[in-house]
């Protein structure tokens, strides 16, 4: 495999939209964990007459840190075909960044390629890296931001991280349908059934890190591993983070089992873990429980995305998934916007979030 994709043969693109879904697309390619956003890139001829139709030249996609972005590959791919971007229009899903980071920044390298246009999806929130499209404009290049829903959700996660200044939170919790995460006997294994719990390994596939409380090494002594529905290892294993002053018995799991480094964190303090993580360059974080952890972490107003696995199992008694979270009355209950609701074999995942998520198209969709 090269470092750049190659340049996409000539072809017809019916719009400027329909390259940004293409970006899209490509961005998917890339990995969803690591420091750095998913991003996609498409450069399109310039416009013969105002046609509406535009032929792609080259495209690329961000492969992780350390590796070119986008806008960085698509350029190389275009060079290596031999073909002319003067004049072209960049289709990006993310502004281009102004910075010089592990590789240099991207607004000026499609400026000193000679592109005449950039249209971007999203624009980049992190401080750091902001301001592409202001030098791109300063330079004679017109910018347009053309949002999709597609992309804000492809950068969904990344940009609530980049925005907060600390990793996405995403709390998981796979309960009875009143709302329990073990018997009064203590057993949890298992609420949910197997598609549900293949689910979850799928998620742990896409994230930096999962968190359990040290009450959830003690219990269940978990591998917190990212597993195939056969039962080896994903090819991407996040951080494994116990959180709690008590330590991790020698003959645990999470030592013992190949996975993810092993972060202990003996602090109840979550902003210090988050801190602790962000140092580590982790973007987002999949806490897993148990109760306790699950409510420090939304006591302190961290949980950006639930991933509430419901099976359709009564208990009556035992744990709840939170504990007492100082709410006396409903209205000042958290409340969270469904983000999406699937089946999962006998069980039920609702997604849900506190920020605002594309799931309505934009004006240029509907
Ligand atoms: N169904 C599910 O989704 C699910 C998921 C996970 C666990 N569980 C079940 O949950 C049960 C364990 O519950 P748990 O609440 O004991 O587990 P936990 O939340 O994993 O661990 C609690 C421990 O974490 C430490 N800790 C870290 N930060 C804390 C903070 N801010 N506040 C308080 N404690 C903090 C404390 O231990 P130190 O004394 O070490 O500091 C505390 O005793 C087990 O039965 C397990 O099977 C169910």
């Amino acid at each position: 495999m090269t470092d750049h994709p190659a340049a996409a043969a000539p072809r017809a693109v019916a719009s400027v939209d329909d390259a940004m879904a293409h970006a899209v697309e490509l961005a998917t390619r890339g990995p969803s964990w690591g420091p750095n956003p998913r991003v996609g890139c498409v450069l399109l001829a310039p416009s013969a007459a105002g046609a509406p139709e535009r032929t792609v030249l080259a495209e690329g996609w961000h492969r992780g840190a350390g590796t070119p972005h986008a806008e960085a590959a698509a350029l190389a791919a275009a060079r290596e075909a031999g073909v002319d971007v003067r004049g072209a229009t960049a289709v990006v899903t993310l502004e281009p960044c102004n910075h010089t980071g592990r590789t240099g920044p991207c607004a000026v390298a499609l400026e000193q390629a000679g592109v005449a246009e950039v249209v971007y999806a999203v624009a980049d929130p992190n401080p750091v890296a902001a301001g592409g499209a202001e030098h791109l404009a300063s330079r004679g290049v017109r910018t347009e931001l053309r949002p999709t829903s597609a992309a804000t959700e492809l950068t969904h996660a990344w940009a609530t991280a980049a925005a907060a200044g600390r990793p996405y939170v995403i709390l998981k919790t796979a309960t009875t349908l009143d709302g329990r995460v073990a018997a009064a006997d203590g057993s949890s294994r298992w609420i949910t059934g197997p598609e549900a719990r293949t689910h979850a390994h799928e998620v742990r596939a896409t994230v930096d890190a999962i968190a359990v409380g040290t009450g959830t090494v003690a219990a269940d002594d978990p591998a917190l591993t990212a597993r195939r529905p056969g039962g080896g290892l994903a090819a991407h294993q996040p951080l494994r983070v116990v959180v709690g002053r008590r330590d991790v018995p020698p003959a645990a799991r999470l030592r013992t089992e190949e996975g993810g480094a092993l972060v202990h964190l003996a602090t109840h303090d979550v902003t210090e873990v988050l801190a602790a993580l962000a140092a580590r360059e982790v973007r987002t974080l999949l806490v897993e429980g148990g109760p306790r952890l699950a409510t420090a972490f939304l006591d302190a107003g961290v949980v950006d995305e639930l991933h509430a696995y419901v099976a359709p199992v009564l208990l009556g008694a035992g744990r709840g998934a939170v504990g007492d979270l100082g709410v006396t009355t409903l209205a000042d209950a958290p409340r969270w916007r469904t983000h999406d609701v699937r089946r999962l074999g006998d069980d039920v995942l609702l997604t849900a979030r506190t920020h605002p998520s594309p799931s309505r198209p934009t004006a240029q969709e509907a």
